[in-house]
Formats: C-alpha cells, structure tokens, sequence
C-alpha cells in the first residue's frame, strides 16, 4: 500500500474535512464508569475516557495528534519525522511508530530533563520501543531550547538531501491539536449515546495540546464541558497562558472566534518536586487506580493527573451529583522506567 492511499478525511458536525488526515488510531475509545474508584472516595460518579487504548505502539493521546501531524507530513512528501521530548517522551516513542507505519524514518532529540537517573532510565521503558521502531535517537543535556534544537537538525537533515517534517514536542501545534478537537467531538458523541451529560473532564496537561483541542473542540461545537488541566510541569500562571494560546491559534485553524484566558482551568497543586519527579501523591494515584479499577497510569502524566482528580474530590471541588469524566492520556511504557521508586512505594 502506498503511502498515499493512508490518507483519509474525518467526517464530523464541526467540518475537518479540510485537513489532511492518516489513520493511526482506534476510536471511538470506549468511555467506562469507576464505580469502585468513586465508592472509595465517596465522591461523585467518576468515568474514565480510555485514551491509553487508542492502539499505536501501546496506545496514548499523541496518536490522535499524529493522524493530523503526519497527514501534513505525507501532503508534504517528507520522508523523515523530526521530533523531541524528555527521555522517556511518550509522544517520541508515539511518533516513532507512526514513522513505521506509514514508511517514513523517525529522528527524535531526547532531553535529558528529569534529575539523578541512572543509566537505565534512558534504556528501558520508552527507550527501549523507539528502538524497536527503529528511530534514531540523539540526547541533549536538560535546560536548551529544545524546539530550536530540532530545527537545527531538520536544517542539516535537508542540507544532507533528506525531506524532514518537524513535529514539535509532544505535537502541541494548531495541526495536533485537531486530534482532540475531534476527540471532544467524539466525546459529545458519546454523551448522546450513552445518555448521560458529562459536567468536568480532568486531565493531565503538559506541551498544551491536548487540552487546548479539548477547550477548541468543545467551543467549537458548543457543547461547553469544563476542562481542568492537572499541571505536570509549569506553575498555574504560564500553562494557562500557554493553553489559551495554543486554544486560540487552534480555534483561528477552524475559523472561529477566540475565547477569553479566563475559561482555561488549570490547577498546578500536583506537580510535586517537578517534571518526572513522582510526588507521593502520584504513587498513591498509581496503586489507588491499579488497586480499585484494574487501570494502569503513568508516573509522569496520566498519574499526576488522576493525583488531581483524587485531591479535587477530597476537597469537595464537584457536587455529590456531578458526572466527571476523566481522560486517561496513557504511558504506562513508562512505568518500568519507574519501577524502584514505585516499587518502594509498594512496600
Ligand atoms: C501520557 C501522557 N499524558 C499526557 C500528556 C500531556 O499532553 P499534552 O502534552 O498534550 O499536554 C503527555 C504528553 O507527553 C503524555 O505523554
């Protein structure tokens, strides 16, 4: 099969048709309740939206981003994908598959950003999958801009007569964020089949992406579901600025109107000692889900996000009577990266 003949269009309310579109992923990715979850906490009734089922290499949300992303990338007749992330970059190993399937190359600029890791952190876990997909990985001390990094390598990859398409990290972009602008489309789609109205969605957010096709989405259909984004990295203030950002420039993309900073949620209060650093209450989020509803989550993400909906029950964020529906990110590929400190945590 040709690469080309990868190439669909999405069919929705709100037209995508427009955009250049590969599929990558399984979806619609089911929606299912946590009666066990939500009986522990005595809180309101808490779903989960299984993203980490989407299927690419182990599944995950960047899979919805790349099906944009790399439609783009074969529309441009690139051969070789170009992307970075933290050394166990779930979005990097995402990519790399995508690179597979479609018969391109994968290139990808891993950061060293989390502090004190041995040498096995940057063998296993992720590592390990972007070397079975045959990417070609170069590392980079923490700290550089790391975007700017990879732009410099596509320079020397088109130099080298090479025809590279930068995907930035972790495909937060106008073009990857369409992934979950028809993620929410589909969620919408959901409540009218399951019955049942939705009042927050929780969610771990990072690079931006991901949430801000969320907020576009639902803007953009007019189906107003709440998004509170569970910071994993950056303090309140600069994920906010950085989520209504990419919200607007992705509501431009669709050709519609912006939305004021002040509908972006974001609580940072579980972020802990920093990006890739588990905080006790992200072991907790670990073995509570694994514990109570069979789930796993990630120490990096998807962990700290469900450590922000556990915290914001307790806190008696939703009333008793709430709906809330958490999205589940996926990277559990991670975990083995993690296994002393979880682990210890278990014992
Ligand atoms: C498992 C997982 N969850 C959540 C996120 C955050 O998504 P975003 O970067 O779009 O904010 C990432 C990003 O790398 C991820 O790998």
């Amino acid at each position: 099969m040709s690469v080309a003949s990868n190439v669909v269009q999405s069919k929705s309310v709100l037209d995508l048709s427009g955009f250049s579109k590969v599929s990558l992923c399984h979806q619609p990715t089911p929606i299912e309740q946590m009666p066990r979850l939500s009986a522990e906490l005595g809180g309101p009734s808490l779903f989960i939206k299984r993203d980490d089922c989407t299927g690419l290499a182990t599944g995950g949300n960047k899979t919805r981003k790349l099906e944009f992303l790399v439609g783009e990338a074969i529309e441009q007749q690139a051969d070789i994908l170009v992307t970075q992330g933290a050394v166990q970059s779930n979005h990097v190993r995402q990519t790399a598959a995508a690179a597979c399937k479609v018969g391109m190359k994968c290139h990808a600029l891993l950061e060293r950003r989390v502090p004190g890791q041995g040498e096995a952190y940057e063998e296993t876990g992720n590592v390990f999958l972007d070397k079975i997909f045959g990417a070609t990985i170069e590392f980079r001390p923490p700290g550089l801009d790391m975007n700017a990094e990879a732009e410099a390598v596509v320079a020397r990859l088109k130099s080298e007569g090479h025809r590279p398409y930068f995907i930035p990290g972790g495909g937060s972009n106008p073009t990857g964020a369409l992934g979950y602008v028809s993620c929410a489309l589909e969620i919408a789609e959901q409540e009218r089949s399951i019955g049942l109205t939705f009042d927050w969605l929780v969610m771990g957010t990072g690079s931006t992406g991901t949430q801000a096709g969320l907020v576009a989405g639902f803007e953009a259909s007019g189906r107003k579901l709440p998004v509170m984004g569970i910071s994993v990295r950056q303090p309140r203030e600069r994920q906010v600025e950085a989520v209504h950002k990419l919200v607007n420039s992705t509501l431009e993309n669709l050709g519609q109107s912006s939305i004021a900073a002040s509908e972006i949620h974001v609580d940072d209060g579980y972020v802990g000692e920093g990006y890739g650093i588990p905080a006790p209450s992200t072991l907790e989020a670990i073995s509570t889900t694994a514990l109570y509803e069979g789930i796993l989550l990630d120490p990096v993400y998807s962990a700290k996000g469900m450590a922000g909906l556990i915290g914001l029950v307790r806190h008696g964020f939703f009333k008793p009577t709430d709906n809330v529906l958490f999205l589940h990110t996926g990277g559990s590929a991670a975990l083995f990266a993690y296994e002393d400190i979880i682990q210890t945590d278990q014992k």
